[in-house]
């Protein structure tokens, strides 16, 4: 588990987009999942990796997945594996670490919005579930979610 550098701009881009196509159809349609994954540009990750706390999980020096943190908010932005590595308790490596850079900033609570594949994800790792809404896409379209948070002790 590592920071992020910009230099990981193109890895996190094909994770992300991995990770949706294929963890995502479980509870999405093809459409739905199009537009979760459409205009995925490696630059875009440069602001978070910038701005936020971006976490990378690797294997074998490959990065395989990873996670943001935003700290003024205490969001839990973005959290992704790729499909061949999932089920290996990677995401949980990664949001633990996450959850670790937030209580060493002094953050109580830490909350997402989750898309509904990941909520049993989150509920395992203590979250808990809130509101359904809806997560609109910059690019068009939008998914159901699920608004989830965790006390951190
Ligand atoms: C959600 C995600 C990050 C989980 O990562 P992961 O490395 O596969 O998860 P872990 O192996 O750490 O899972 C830990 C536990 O969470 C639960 N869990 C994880 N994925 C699950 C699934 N698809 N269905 C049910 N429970 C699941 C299980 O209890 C699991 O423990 P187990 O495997 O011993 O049963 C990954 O599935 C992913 O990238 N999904 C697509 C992108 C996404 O939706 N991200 C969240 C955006 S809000």
């Amino acid at each position: 588990m590592r920071k992020a550098t910009y230099q990981d701009c193109n890895a996190l881009c094909e994770i992300h987009v991995s990770a949706i196509r294929e963890l995502g159809k479980t509870h999405y349609s093809q459409a739905e999942v199009d537009a979760w994954s459409r205009g995925r540009t490696p630059e875009r990750y440069e602001k978070h990796i910038r701005e936020r706390q971006v976490v990378v999980a690797q294997h074998r020096s490959i990065p395989v997945g990873f996670g943001t943190l935003d700290l003024t908010t205490g969001a839990v932005m973005q959290l992704y594996v790729k499909a061949e590595y999932a089920r290996k308790r990677i995401g949980s490596q990664i949001l633990e670490e996450l959850l670790s850079i937030a209580r060493a900033a002094g953050l109580r609570e830490v909350h997402c919005i989750s898309s509904l594949n990941a909520e049993a994800f989150y509920t395992k790792a203590g979250f808990q579930s809130g509101q359904k809404c809806k997560h609109r896409f910059r690019d068009g379209g939008e998914i159901d979610c699920i608004a989830m948070r965790k006390l951190l002790e």
